[in-house]
């Protein structure tokens, strides 16, 4: 039997370095539907990622993550941008391996990331410079799994998403 290869591209990788963006763009270009996995939490819970780690914790925001991300996998086709810790935690890992589809690291330089996170209030887990890097650094053998790594340091957010459009198609 010839095993069709699913319709789903998960997009991976730490805050801050354009999962969301390039989502949508390669959403557009394929003309499948786009689902970001942090809008799907915060309009399913009616609040905010940090009001939810605030108010419930990390626990739980963990399980409800975990929930929206087998929900999301049942649309097919579908971009999927997972949130920085979504395939770092094992059960949800396995479940992405087991599930099918394509797995894309955006990945970038530490400066970069944080660069880009500092000055906002919406991310939870970023906390202090010294911190951010310490998760980054203990997320990077799991994200290092992902199928592919495309790096989105001073790229044009359209030229990456050609990029993975290109290897979709492959
Ligand atoms: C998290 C990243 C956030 C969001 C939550 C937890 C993480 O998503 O899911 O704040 O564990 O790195 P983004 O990567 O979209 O910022």
């Amino acid at each position: 039997m010839i095993r069709r290869r699913k319709q789903l591209i998960y997009l991976l990788g730490f805050m801050g370095v354009g999962k969301t963006t390039v989502g949508e763009l390669l959403a557009q270009r394929l003309r499948w539907p786009f689902i970001d996995l942090d809008a799907t939490i915060e309009s399913g819970q009616g609040n905010t990622i940090r009001q939810i780690f605030e108010q419930a914790g990390e626990a739980f925001f963990r399980d409800i993550e975990r929930a929206a991300l087998i929900e999301a996998s049942k649309t097919e086709p579908a971009v999927i941008a997972l949130g920085g810790g979504t395939f770092v935690q094992p059960l949800n890992f396995e479940y992405i391996q087991e599930h099918g589809g394509m797995t894309v690291w955006l990945d970038c330089s530490l400066e970069e990331l944080r660069r880009r996170c500092e000055g906002k209030d919406d991310r939870p887990l970023f906390r202090d410079p010294e911190s951010f890097a310490r998760l980054l650094e203990e997320r990077l053998p799991y994200y290092r799994r992902a199928h592919f790594r495309i790096s989105t340091e001073s790229r044009d957010p359209e030229e990456v998403a050609e990029e993975i459009l290109r290897l979709s198609l492959s």
